[in-house]
C-alpha cells in the first residue's frame, strides 16, 4: 500500500521524538520513501544520524547545508511528497503552522505543501487542553490538516491524561487509510444516491426551550464528504449543528425535530442506493409544545409529558428493497455486540457501526471514534481514529456490499 509513496516525516522537539524512529522504520518497511525534516529543537531529542540511517537519506534541518551552501528547496519538497506527517507535533509547531510563522525548514515546507498534511500532536495534558492550543488545532482542521488526536496515558511529566503521541502503528494505519481513500477512484460511486441523517434533534418544550443532546454531527458530515468525494450524490438530512458542508455534491436539508427528520428521510431513503442513519434522534418529545414561554411559577415545578418519536432507521428499513444498503449506528454502554446485532436485525439494516461509551475518545462530540463495523457475517474492530478515517472505513464496507 505504501510502496513507492513519497512521505515527508516532520519531527519537532518533544520527548515523543524517540517514537518517530519507530514510525520511520515502519514506513520504510512498508515500502515508502521517507524524507525527514527535523526542527532545530527536535535534534535535542533524537539525532539526525539515527534518522538518516533508518531513512537512507540525509536529514534536512537547516535552510542551507553548512559546508556546501546547498539550498534546500521547500517548494521542491512540497512537490515531491504525496503526504506530509508531522509526528510529534509540539504545541509550538502547531502554533507556528496555524499562524504561518515560517522560522524553520519544517514550517516553510508545510507552507509550500501541495500534499495532504497530517499531524500527531504530543505534549503535556495542560498544554493540549489550553484554549490557545485548541484554537490552533481548530484552525489547522479548517485549513484541511488531518489531526491524529493524542491518546490518554502517562506523559513525560509523569502526569496522566490526554497528550501522548498516538502509537506509531496507529499512525501508520491512519496513513494507509489516507492512501486507501485516495486510491479509490474519484468516480467509484458516481451515479449512486446516498442519504445520511446527522446531528441531534431538538424537541421543543416552548418557544425558547427544547430537549436535545450533545451530538456534534461530525461523524455524519465526515461520511457525507467521503461519499461525495467518491462521486456519489448525497442528501444530508441534519439537525442543528455548527458545521458547514464542503463538497458541492452534498445537498443539505436542515431540520430541527425528529418528526421533521422522519418525514424527509422516509421520502428520500427509498430513492437511494445507500442510507446511513448517523443522527442522534431524540427518542421522546414533549406531548405538546407550549405556545408561549412557560413562566417560572410559584409552587410545583411543571411536569412535561413525553411521547415516543418514530424510529427513523426502522421505518426506512421496513421500506428497504433488494440491492439497497442501509447503515445504522449503535451507541452502547454494556453488552455492546449483542445489543448492536439486535438493532441490526430489528431495524432491517445491513451494517451496524458500534461505538462503546466505555472507550475513551469514542461517541458524541469528539473528533475521534473507535468503532466495530458489524455486518450479517462479519465483525471488524478498528482502533481509535479521526472521524474522517472512520468515515472511510464505513464507506469501504458499504462499497464491499454494493453489488454494482
Ligand atoms: N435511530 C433513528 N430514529 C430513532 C432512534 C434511533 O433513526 N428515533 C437510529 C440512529 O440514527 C442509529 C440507530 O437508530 O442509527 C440506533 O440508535 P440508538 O439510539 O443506539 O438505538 P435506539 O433504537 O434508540 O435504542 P436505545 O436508545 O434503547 O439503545
Amino acid at each position: 500500500m505504501l510502496k513507492g509513496k513519497h512521505i515527508i516525516l516532520g519531527i519537532s522537539g518533544g520527548i515523543a521524538a524517540y517514537k518517530s524512529a519507530a514510525l520511520l522504520r515502519l514506513l520504510v518497511k512498508a515500502g515508502a520513501e521517507v524524507q525527514v525534516i527535523i526542527t532545530p529543537n527536535g535534534k535535542e531529542f533524537i539525532t539526525p544520524v539515527t534518522l538518516s540511517a533508518l531513512s537512507g537519506k540525509p536529514v534536512i534541518s537547516e535552510f542551507f547545508t553548512a559546508n556546501s551552501g546547498e539550498w534546500h528547496s521547500h517548494v521542491d519538497l512540497g512537490l515531491w511528497a504525496d503526504l506530509m506527517i508531522i509526528a510529534p507535533a509540539t504545541a509550538s509547531t502547531i502554533a507556528k503552522m496555524a499562524n504561518g510563522v515560517a522560522d524553520n525548514m519544517l514550517i516553510t515546507t508545510y507552507l509550500s505543501a501541495k500534499e495532504h498534511v497530517m499531524i500527531a500532536p504530543a505534549m503535556d495534558l495542560d498544554m493540549w487542553a489550553h484554549p490557545s492550543t485548541q484554537r490552533n488545532i481548530r484552525t489547522l482542521e479548517q485549513d484541511g490538516v488531518e489531526v491524529i488526536s493524542p491518546a490518554d496515558g502517562e506523559l513525560a511529566s509523569h502526569l496522566v491524561g490526554k497528550g501522548r503521541m498516538e502509537e506509531p502503528e496507529n499512525i501508520v494505519k491512519c496513513i494507509k487509510a489516507f492512501f486507501e481513500r485516495n486510491n479509490v477512484s474519484e468516480a467509484s460511486l458516481a451515479g449512486k444516491k446516498v442519504m445520511i441523517t446527522a446531528g441531534p434533534t431538538y424537541e421543543k418544550i416552548d418557544p425558547v426551550r427544547f430537549i436535545g443532546n450533545f451530538s456534534s454531527g461530525k461523524m455524519g458530515f465526515a461520511i457525507a464528504e467521503e461519499f461525495a468525494q467518491r462521486g456519489a450524490d448525497v442528501t444530508l438530512v441534519t439537525g442543528p449543528v455548527s458545521l458547514d458542508v464542503k463538497h458541492p455534491r452534498i445537498k443539505r436539508i436542515s431540520i430541527e425535530s425528529a418528526l421533521e427528520m422522519y418525514e424527509t428521510a422516509v421520502q428520500t431513503a427509498p430513492e437511494c442506493d445507500v442510507a446511513v442513519f448517523a443522527a442522534a434522534v431524540a427518542d421522546y418529545r414533549p406531548e405538546t409544545c407550549n405556545q408561549t414561554k412557560i413562566k417560572r411559577e410559584k409552587g410545583e415545578a411543571p411536569v412535561i409529558k413525553l411521547v415516543k418519536n418514530p424510529d427513523i432507521a426502522a421505518a426506512c428499513g421496513k421500506l428497504k428493497k433488494d440491492g439497497q444498503i442501509f447503515v445504522g449506528f449503535a451507541l452502547e454502554t454494556d453488552n455492546e455486540l449483542a445489543n448492536a446485532r439486535e438493532k441490526l436485525d430489528k431495524k432491517n439494516l445491513d451494517i451496524m457501526v458500534l461505538n462503546s461509551l466505555r472507550d475513551a475518545g469514542a461517541g458524541f462530540a469528539t473528533d475521534t471514534n473507535k468503532v466495530t463495523i458489524i455486518t450479517e457475517n462479519s465483525e471488524m474492530q478498528f482502533p481509535l481514529k479521526s472521524k474522517v478515517c472512520v468515515a472511510a472505513d464505513i464507506v469501504n464496507t458499504v462499497q464491499g456490499l454494493l453489488t454494482h
